[in-house]
């Protein structure tokens, strides 16, 4: 079992027509045609979104997303338009909605992984590869690659996990000139997160990106069309962050931002057993409130800046 405790209603807005409900964020469009992407304060554990929220992370997250898009800007362009209010939204949209340009996404999840762990560490203990490509014997959970590698995967629906793929699946799905400068940009930008994250002593195990084509009369540019970083970019929802100082190979590492939840959730105080049909139960207050100050202390420690 896994997927939505509560499934959440999206909030009426006249003048944008909702378009999805993601585990974290919702997605309008506006009259423009533009993209509104407002990220909420759910989080999700074990394959599923929990019943609680944590207050701001929505906020967080999305600044955390638009900061690491400037840092980005010379490697790739981004489908960021502006961070206004649309007309009439509820005034706590503010800080956690992106107006994004429309594109054509490449249905490649586009994953870039520096670190062994999750599903790469799975596919190497059966065959020494991840995603076809051989790695070298006596790596365990949390190992760093001899060179961070691109390891895409198609998507799935909410609650199922992406399929992870070689090289050239992606190849002949998308074709081999997007094929790679998929993978180019992905470790271009890839690099930079890590350098700049492990300068201020965080770990970027694996992340995921996802890119899009401008759509028509978009690109202005005569030739062919441009790829463009879109979705949400070097977030803990679409990262795995480790604190440097407690990376030890060769067991889970805690993740940066989930720890207390996971911790809490599969500890004996929840009374859930994540292998039962059992949605999980409500997290308490103090899990809540630590979780929190992880996403507020990963965007400190990332950005340099305090959050508020
Ligand atoms: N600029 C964009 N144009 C069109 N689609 C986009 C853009 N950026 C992101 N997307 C798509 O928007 C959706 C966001 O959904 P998301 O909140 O991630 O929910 P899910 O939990 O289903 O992944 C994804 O399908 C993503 O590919
Ligand atoms: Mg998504």
């Amino acid at each position: 079992m896994s997927g939505f405790v509560e499934k959440p209603e999206p909030v009426h807005v006249p003048g944008l027509v909702h378009l999805h409900t993601g585990k974290v964020r919702e997605l309008y469009q506006n009259e423009a045609g533009e993209l509104v992407m407002v990220a909420s304060d759910r989080i999700s554990a074990y394959d599923w979104v929990l019943p609680s929220t944590i207050p701001d992370k929505g906020r967080i997250l999305t600044q955390l997303s638009l900061w690491w898009f400037e840092q980005l800007a010379d490697l790739v362009p981004n489908h960021v338009l502006s961070t206004d209010l649309p007309a009439g939204a509820p005034a706590d949209w503010a800080g956690r909605t992106v107006v994004c340009r429309p594109l054509r996404m490449v249905p490649v999840e586009c994953v870039a992984r520096g670190y062994l762990t999750g599903s790469g560490l799975a596919e190497y203990e059966q065959s020494r590869t991840v995603c076809g490509l051989a790695l070298p014997e006596g790596l365990s959970d949390g190992s760093e690659l001899p060179a961070p590698i691109f390891t895409p995967a198609t998507k799935a629906e909410v609650g199922e996990h992406d399929e992870n793929v070689a090289y050239e699946d992606v190849a002949r799905r998308v074709g081999p000139e997007t094929a790679a400068q998929l993978r180019q940009l992905t470790m271009a930008v890839y690099h930079r997160g890590r350098d700049l994250a492990r300068d201020r002593g965080i770990i970027l195990a694996d992340t995921k990106f996802e890119f899009g084509f401008e759509t028509a009369g978009d690109s202005g540019g005569e030739g062919g069309e441009r790829l463009v970083l879109g979705d949400e970019v070097l977030t803990p929802d679409s990262s795995r962050f480790w604190l440097a100082a407690d990376w030890e190979p060769g067991r889970a590492q805690r993740p940066f931002d989930k720890q207390y939840v996971r911790d809490w959730l599969s500890g004996p105080e929840s009374g859930w057993d994540r292998r039962s049909e059992q949605p999980p139960p409500e997290l308490p207050a103090h899990v809540v409130e630590r979780t929190r100050d992880t996403y507020a202390e990963a965007y400190r420690l990332l950005t340099g800046t305090p959050f508020e």
